[in-house]
């Protein structure tokens, strides 16, 4: 069985006062969340202010991106693995959708990424996911699948062991369009079969988060599929109650 595992990725979002009042929440609520992981992604800048301001140990903090170089140099305005480490930090977003259209992150930039992170002690969370206009013209295998194997061809399928997955379909991402659970099964059953299709232990392991407008109200039906092993949840991440009530659908 695999242990279910909600990530908040705040984006670009917070200010000190906020987010004092955002860990206050969690902390008060955090021992009714149940039997999962949970971890917050704060802005980079804040990472050490949100640790801390966190009590609960059983919220675990992230980076949003890190740069291709682990350790340090002359790369401006970047953030390295290495600072995410010393900041206690145990996970990194990367290959969001944002990052992907907004900042031109290529596949072999983002499965370069993932090395990196990897080779630093963080777990990724490698984002894929299709475009509307990729799903209606039948593309969505395809770019899934690309995506994924950008990624395995850099750092093999045994490193998948410490890779979790989140399926976003770009179409669903701060839009209100949740995928319906079908929908969204049908990808994650794809993606665990094409890791299945190279290793068949590691595929069972792997966890595949959905993301993509996940709320209170459609948390549980989502987690209740087969293949979905929690959420990387944007917007609804930055209130405490909504977070806690999703992860609690989780638990
Ligand atoms: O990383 C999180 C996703 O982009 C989902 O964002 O929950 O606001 O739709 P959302």
């Amino acid at each position: 069985m695999r242990q279910l595992f909600v990530a908040g990725n705040w984006k670009m979002h917070g200010d000190k006062a906020s987010i004092k009042t955002l860990v206050t929440g969690l902390n008060a609520q955090a021992d009714s969340v149940g039997n999962v992981s949970v971890a917050v992604c704060p802005p980079a800048v804040y990472l050490d202010y949100t640790k801390n301001c966190l009590v609960a140990s059983n919220i675990a903090v992230g980076g949003q991106n890190i740069a291709e170089e682990p350790v340090s140099g002359a790369f401006t305005g970047e953030t390295s693995a290495a600072m995410l480490k010393d900041l206690d930090c145990e996970y990194v977003i990367l290959g969001h959708s944002e990052r992907r259209a907004i900042y031109g992150e290529t596949d072999a930039e983002i499965a370069r990424k993932v090395k990196t992170a990897l080779g630093m002690g963080l777990t990724p969370i490698l984002c894929v996911g299709e475009t509307l206009e990729e799903r209606e013209s039948g593309q969505l295998e395809t770019v899934i699948s690309t995506q994924l194997n950008a990624v395995i061809d850099e750092v093999g399928i045994a490193a998948f062991a410490n890779v979790v997955i989140a399926y976003e379909p770009v179409w669903a991402i701060g839009t209100g369009k949740t995928a319906s659970s079908g929908q969204a099964q049908e990808v994650h059953a794809f993606i665990r079969g094409q890791l299945a299709a190279k290793d068949s232990a590691v595929a069972e392991k792997v966890i595949i988060q959905y993301g993509g407008s996940v709320k209170p109200g459609n948390a549980a039906e989502l987690f209740s599929q087969p293949d979905i092993d929690g959420g990387l949840i944007g917007g609804a991440s930055l209130n405490a109650d909504d977070f806690i009530a999703i992860c609690r659908a989780a638990g």
